[in-house]
């Protein structure tokens, strides 16, 4: 590690500690603290994640690292503070903000988030990419949740800073987060270190249910096993614990969740309206198209009965409609011949 790196992870620290301190002794934080509180943060939470408050001012970060002999380019180059263009002064990146340290796997402090107390955009103001920190590559809580990764034997996935938080005063501390970027094969890697399940708990609105699809398609390509957790009206995690409390959340929540595949019978008829018979058969079709990928024949056979079952149609009929599928991807592939539109008519059983 170069004397540079040292020193960048030494401002961190430092301003972490700091930023701590402003919150939780001093007047100036006040009102951040108020805001936390009411948010359902506890004084516990704030300490063990380490929660800070920046102040609201253009220079503060700008002298206290100078005067501990900090450079300015250094700063600009951790993030830290921004150079103006018209004329190369600076200024402090994070102003009057909630602070959230970022710790990469060994507990060092990497990168801060910062979230607006008010209407502010963007709501999370978060460090660039600097020689200490590849968004890409972290995953929010790593450090504090791998004894608890490696005990409990899968990962807890959300979104964001409050639902991690959250989840850990629920007694869910398995709990890490991509942070609103979606999930790398960077993140994967370090996942895979600890565990070969994960349980994906997105914030249950449009955003988050398709960052569901999408980092449960990656997890599932890579080999992990899968359940998903959703919660009602559009909730997030953080949320749905403040209005129903930690004990309904491990029940209801995690331990409810759905199966990958339950989860893409319900991801696939999202805004079908399944009376109709063209959605209907659109919504088979994909489902016979997503039974056909697994690998398991016991399992293709379980979800090919459960499809029958649900729409009464014999088993025959969805095993033919299978294999003419897979012909026509054939011939699709092929290039020479036009893809196969005709709708293909399933008998309904008697
Ligand atoms: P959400 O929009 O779901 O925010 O983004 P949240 O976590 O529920 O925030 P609260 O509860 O209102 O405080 C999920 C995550 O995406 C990242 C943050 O990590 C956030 O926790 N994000 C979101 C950003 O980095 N920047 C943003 O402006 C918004
Ligand atoms: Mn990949
Ligand atoms: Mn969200
Ligand atoms: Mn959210
Ligand atoms: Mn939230």
């Amino acid at each position: 590690v170069s004397k540079e790196h040292q020193a960048f992870l030494g401002a961190h620290e430092l301003l972490q500690k700091f930023y701590h301190h402003l919150l939780v002794n001093t007047k100036e934080g006040e009102h951040a603290l108020e805001y936390l509180l009411s948010r359902g943060f506890t004084r516990e939470s704030i300490d063990k994640f380490q929660i800070g408050y920046s102040l609201n001012s253009w220079d503060f970060v700008y002298k206290f690292l100078s005067k501990r002999d900090f450079p300015p380019e250094w700063m600009e180059k951790a993030g830290l503070i921004i150079k103006r263009e018209r004329d190369g002064s600076y200024f402090d990146r994070f102003r009057d903000r909630i602070m959230f340290p970022i710790f990469d796997r060994n507990g060092n402090t990497i990168a801060f988030s910062g979230r607006s107390l008010g209407a502010e955009e963007p709501k999370y103001l978060n460090s660039p990419e600097t020689p200490i920190f590849n968004k890409s590559k972290i995953l929010y809580n790593y450090h504090n949740a791998k004894p608890s990764l490696k005990k409990l034997q899968y990962a807890v996935l959300l979104e964001g800073f409050a639902d991690v938080i959250s989840a850990e005063r629920s007694g869910v501390e398995n709990g890490i987060a991509t942070m609103g970027t979606s999930l790398t094969d960077e993140h994967i890697a370090l996942l895979r270190q600890s565990v070969q399940s994960v349980t994906i708990c997105y914030d249950s609105d449009k955003a988050g249910i398709e960052a569901a699809f999408r980092a449960g398609n990656h997890l599932n390509n890579a080999g992990f096993q899968l359940k998903v957790a959703m919660m009602p009206d559009g909730m997030d995690p953080d949320e749905y614990i403040k209005k129903h409390g930690p004990e309904k959340f491990r029940n209801e929540v995690i331990g409810a969740s759905l199966t990958w595949m339950a989860f893409k019978f319900l991801y696939f008829r999202r805004g079908k309206n399944l009376q109709l018979e063209g959605d209907r058969l659109a919504y088979i079709e994909v489902i016979i198209k997503e039974i056909s990928n697994l690998n398991k024949a016991v399992e293709r056979d379980h979800y090919l009965r459960q499809l029958a079952a649900e729409f009464s149609l014999s088993l025959d009929a969805l095993k033919q409609q299978q294999k003419q599928m897979f012909f026509a991807d054939k011939r699709n592939t092929s290039g020479k011949n036009q893809p196969v539109n005709k709708p293909i008519v399933i008998p309904k059983k008697e």
